[in-house]
């Protein structure tokens, strides 16, 4: 299997370059500002958003200067809208350190989060990049109904497979989209191919929320952010709702009891966290992720031999095998 340094390998220098644009991207005079965006930068993620883009420009003929602004923006709204899921999601863990609500408190941690989404925008609007910012503009709106969704299912807890896929197609495969139909946009592909590019990047996006949501019931200390707050903030994921598929009535109630009224209790989530691992909840899940998995490679399929195509299947299979 590829190491990450082997998925890089068509783009290193790129990804290099990158780095000093988006760490450019971020600077501000403004004290505060600029200790908190040293602070992110120094605590970096995966970054596979940005490897999405190169690697699709690359697959779609190379790489052009519209395709850093599409990385950059795309990575900055990212970084804003995790600065602003810990918010939402009251957890003060992310990327092995503490998130910036939990340093800095939710008001702060707010308007960081707007800060990092206009520096992009306006990036973007500097290089007259018009239809990036469309393309982006449009999975970040479908991102935030997204989460919504999930909110308004949260309250109700009536939610099935398909409200699941749902949610996260447009919480988080909408972006992972935008990244690979920007990357062949930046590239100078035609509507059709960056149709394809686009579908591919949803498909390896869902694939990628089903592992998330699988290291819900994990080790914190692997993954560098809490596990098992997915249910207290009463949002039910794949492998719940599958093992409640399968409950008997009253095991479905009692369930169900818990994760309305006791999800603040740690034993009792515990329960419900057995209860799931005790099923086949995990299980069924990953064979949803490797479908998946499979969909998005035979998109690829689709495109000549490369070596950005062989990146790009390794980044593909990195997204279901990863460790965090
Ligand atoms: C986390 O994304 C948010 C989700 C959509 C699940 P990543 O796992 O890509 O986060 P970083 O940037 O690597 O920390
Ligand atoms: C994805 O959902 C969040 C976004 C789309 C911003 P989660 O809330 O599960 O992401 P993590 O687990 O906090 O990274
Ligand atoms: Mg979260
Ligand atoms: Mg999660």
């Amino acid at each position: 299997m590829g190491t990450v340094t082997d998925i890089k390998a068509p783009i290193a220098a790129e990804m290099d370059r990158f780095e000093t644009h988006f760490r450019s991207a971020m600077k501000s005079d403004t004290p505060l500002l600029d200790k908190i965006t040293h602070y992110i930068i120094k605590r970096k993620g995966k970054q596979m958003r940005p490897m999405f883009v190169f690697l699709s420009a690359k697959l779609c003929g190379g790489v052009t200067d519209a395709t850093y602004t599409a990385a950059s923006l795309i990575e900055l709204l990212h970084t804003a809208t995790l600065v602003h899921d810990d918010v939402v999601d009251d957890a003060y863990q992310r990327r092995s350190f503490f998130s910036i609500n939990a340093l800095w408190k939710n008001k702060i941690a707010v308007l960081v989060g707007d800060y990092l989404l206009s520096r992009g925008l306006l990036m973007s609007v500097d290089n007259g990049e018009f239809n990036l910012l469309r393309i982006v503009s449009n999975a970040v709106r479908e991102m935030s109904e997204g989460e919504l969704l999930q909110i308004e299912k949260a309250r109700k807890l009536n939610i099935d497979e398909s409200v699941y896929f749902e949610i996260i197609r447009r919480k988080t495969a909408s972006l992972i989209a935008s990244c690979c139909q920007s990357g062949a946009a930046s590239a100078g592909m035609d509507e059709d191919t960056q149709e394809r590019m686009r579908l591919f990047g949803e498909k390896v996006g869902i694939a990628f929320q089903i592992k998330d949501d699988l290291f819900d019931y994990g080790d914190a200390e692997a993954i560098g952010k809490p596990t098992g707050i997915d249910i207290k903030e009463r949002k039910m994921t794949l492998p719940l709702i599958r093992a409640l598929n399968l409950a008997s009535s009253t095991d479905r109630r009692r369930i169900i009891n818990i994760v309305k009224n006791h999800n603040e209790n740690p034993k009792k989530v515990r329960e419900v966290i057995d209860y799931v691992i005790e099923s086949d909840g995990l299980e069924y899940a990953r064979k949803e992720m490797l479908a998946y998995q499979a969909e998005a490679l035979e998109l690829l399929a689709g495109f000549p031999v490369s070596p950005a195509r062989a990146s790009l299947e390794e980044l593909v299979n990195y997204t279901i095998n990863r460790k965090k």
